[in-house]
């Protein structure tokens, strides 16, 4: 049947439309689209050209690599093609069980012939990078380009340091690698904690923020200057090989990735070998659990056929290799209508303008609020109501409306203002000097501060108060049954099981948790008042340094400024916080009401001599075999140890487990002592007895 001239219309319209947002995309770094719309739209291409192939033309963009090189890099002719891999997207189990059906047909498998063994790992979300090593030293870095012929990024490439600590940088040389040719694929990233950190220092310097993670590392890859993209924090793990001279490849691909990660390229540790269908179901599964704590955005995972020899026989079709599938997830990006933007009040009183979305599925769960961070930024990226947004939800982390797509706004509306009182006590608002938040002036005055300021006295890492959630304190709050902190523990069940959605078991349940929390330690109380500037380890540093509530309660600038890490702008939150006689009588309060901790908490100054680990700097690295590092980290600062992020010539002991990086390279070279996790028992034993 021929198309019809409106199909023909919407052919033409699509490819002139995927070829603009290639061009964002591929060329300039700065795509306009989520990637799932771009996904759609070369989807729909496809089904027109498939149902109607008189339609399509040798230039559709579905008919080739995409990608061109920019200006100011030297082209680099790929000796063997960068190719790309077929993507499917269906459910967990139809598109795995397709994939292994298609692989078996291809080789002509009987049906009850053994299952086959694949290589799986992540689909790691940043840029193709193909790199050249000569007698195993770095000669030349290339992007992937059209697939044909790249750009030669070498200085940036050489810049790919990792992060402190863990695995990542691309080594200029390798380790014991004699082969003539060895050239290495893989994918230059960035970690989201440093795209966070990335991001606060543009913000900082009033800079253009980065949308995610992977068009940062791309823009920073195929920055000209390459001072600018040294100040990038790229890593990079290999996944593959290009052209290969004098070196005789292991039989499997999951072996191959051994004898590259034996070299000192970094190899992601989350892969696997597994068999059959059942094998790349599990593991897919088991990644889209795991996918929101890893360190990087993944946007799917990438499933290969082990033997080396049956992935020959496979061969290609069409630029993409038979024996490879990437099968996704649900995309972390999505468009959506921006409703209206509200005001959201925090514990420490900022006000935070939040965007008010159409519901829109995205990073696995459905969104329809997400941080627009402040007014300034907010201004930045030029949103206003009515428009068409991106938001992105990755990780654990709050989903935040990244920048509008491109459109004509038919409506005149006006710039968001923020509000000059809070919008929930009507205090004043003001902003800080310099400072880019406004924050409202109530105090616990205000209910949405008092809200805050409950739930984060009840938080795990504070009082752990079992049972509180926010819903509750809503009741308690707006119900006006708590206006302080020690109110809560004047709660009785009569009173809770009134409330709504509480019955009798639960409020019993409550204040059983509110009893339980009164046996607290020291570093947890402090933590827990809320003083803005001390977190977690301050508290701890606080309570260790000073033993007693009294002595910080009590103590001068000078006094609070001889504590570790603790500066000016710390010492004077916390002067300020005790000098004004109510927070004072918060904590008398609290005290009366029976919250109590061992008297010894926090180690006064005299005792922490004997501890065993006193005055000594350890640094974690790798994974250890029983301890995770948070209860590592709580095993020797109880001992009197402090742990540091990085190593140096202060540093006492490296503790490496599993995988530990570039820390346990520079502890050989300092000649720092090195633990294993029995070594650090032994050592944390030593006090005992
Ligand atoms: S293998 C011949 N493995 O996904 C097979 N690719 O189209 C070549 N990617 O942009 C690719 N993680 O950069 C492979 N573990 C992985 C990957 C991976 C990410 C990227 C690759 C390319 C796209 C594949």
């Amino acid at each position: 049947m021929s198309a019809d001239p409106a199909t023909i219309a919407r052919a033409a319209e699509l490819r002139a439309l995927l070829e603009h947002h290639a061009q964002r995309y591929y060329v300039r770094d700065a795509p306009e689209i989520p990637d799932a719309e771009y996904d759609r739209l070369f989807q729909t291409l496809q089904a027109i050209e498939t149902a109607h192939p008189e339609l399509l033309t040798a230039d559709s963009p579905t008919q080739r690599v995409i990608g061109k090189v920019l200006d100011g890099f030297a082209p680099v002719r790929h000796t063997v093609p960068m190719l790309s891999i077929r993507t499917e997207t269906d459910t967990e189990a139809s598109g795995a069980e397709a994939f292994d059906a298609r692989v078996r047909r291809e080789l002509a498998l009987v049906s009850d012939a053994a299952p086959l063994e694949y290589a799986v790992e992540l689909k790691f979300d940043g840029l193709a990078i193909n790199l050249r090593y000569e007698l195993g030293v770095l000669v030349q870095a290339a992007t992937r380009g059209d697939g044909e012929t790249g750009e030669d990024v070498t200085q940036n490439i050489r810049t790919v340091r990792g992060r402190a600590g863990a695995a990542g940088g691309v080594p200029l040389r390798l380790r014991d690698c004699t082969a003539a040719v060895l050239e290495v694929r893989g994918e230059v990233y960035m970690r989201r904690d440093d795209f966070d950190a990335l991001n606060e220092r543009q913000r900082a310097k009033g800079e253009k923020t980065f949308v995610n993670p992977r068009n940062a590392a791309a823009g920073a890859v195929r920055q000209l200057d390459p001072a600018i993209a040294a100040q990038r924090p790229l890593s990079f793990f290999a996944y593959g090989l290009g052209d290969v001279q004098g070196w005789a490849q292991p039989v499997t691909h999951s072996a191959t990735l051994d004898a590259l990660a034996s070299y000192g390229l970094p190899v992601c540790a989350d892969r696997a070998v597994v068999l059959g269908a059942a094998g790349l179901v599990a593991f897919h599964r088991a990644m889209g659990e795991r996918r929101d704590a890893l360190p990087f955005d993944i946007d799917g995972v990438v499933y290969k056929v082990n033997a080396v020899e049956l992935q020959q026989r496979l061969g290609f079709v069409s630029r993409e290799p038979r024996w490879a599938v990437a099968h996704k997830y649900p995309a972390q990006e999505q468009m959506t209508r921006l409703n209206a933007i509200e005001i959201q009040v925090g514990r420490t009183g900022k006000l935070t303008p939040v965007a008010k979305l159409e519901p829109v599925f995205v990073g696995g769960t459905t969104v329809s609020n997400a941080t627009l961070h402040n007014v300034f930024e907010l201004r930045r990226k030029g949103v206003r109501v009515g428009d068409t947004v991106i938001v992105r939800r990755a990780g654990d982390v709050i989903p935040e409306v990244v920048g509008k797509v491109p459109g004509v706004r038919v409506d005149y509306v006006p710039n968001f203002r923020m509000p000059r009182s809070c919008p929930v006590c009507g205090s004043a608002a003001a902003r800080e000097r310099g400072g880019m938040d406004y924050r409202c002036t109530g105090g616990l005055f205000c209910g949405a501060q008092r809200k805050q300021a409950l739930l984060h006295f009840a938080s795990r890492r504070a009082m752990d108060v079992e049972g509180l959630g926010d819903k509750l304190v809503d009741q308690l709050v707006d119900g006006g049954l708590i206006r302080t902190l020690p109110e809560l523990y004047t709660l009785g069940v009569a009173k809770l099981a009134a409330l709504d959605r509480m019955g009798g078991k639960s409020a019993q349940n409550l204040v059983d948790g509110l009893h339980r929390s009164k046996h607290t330690t020291l570093s947890r109380f402090l933590f827990s008042l809320g003083i803005r500037q001390v977190g977690e380890t301050t508290a701890k540093d606080l309570a260790r340094h000073f033993g007693a509530l009294d002595r910080i309660m009590d103590a001068s600038i000078e006094q609070l400024l001889m504590v570790n890490d603790v500066g000016p702008i710390v010492a004077k939150s916390i002067r300020t916080f005790f000098d004004q006689p109510h927070n004072r009588e918060v904590v008398e309060q609290l005290l009366a009401a029976g919250i109590q901790w061992p008297e010894h908490d926090g180690s006064a100054l005299q005792d922490q001599a004997a501890l065993p680990l006193h005055g000594k700097t350890l640094v974690l690295t790798g994974s250890l075999p029983t301890l995770s590092r948070d209860e590592a980290k709580a095993l020797i600062e109880a001992a009197g140890g402090k742990v540091s992020g990085s190593v140096s010539k202060k540093t006492h002991f490296v503790v490496a487990g599993e995988e530990a990086g570039s820390k346990l390279d520079k502890a050989r070279e300092l000649g720092i002592a090195l633990l294993d996790e029995a070594g650090l028992q032994a050592l944390l034993a030593a006090g005992e007895g």
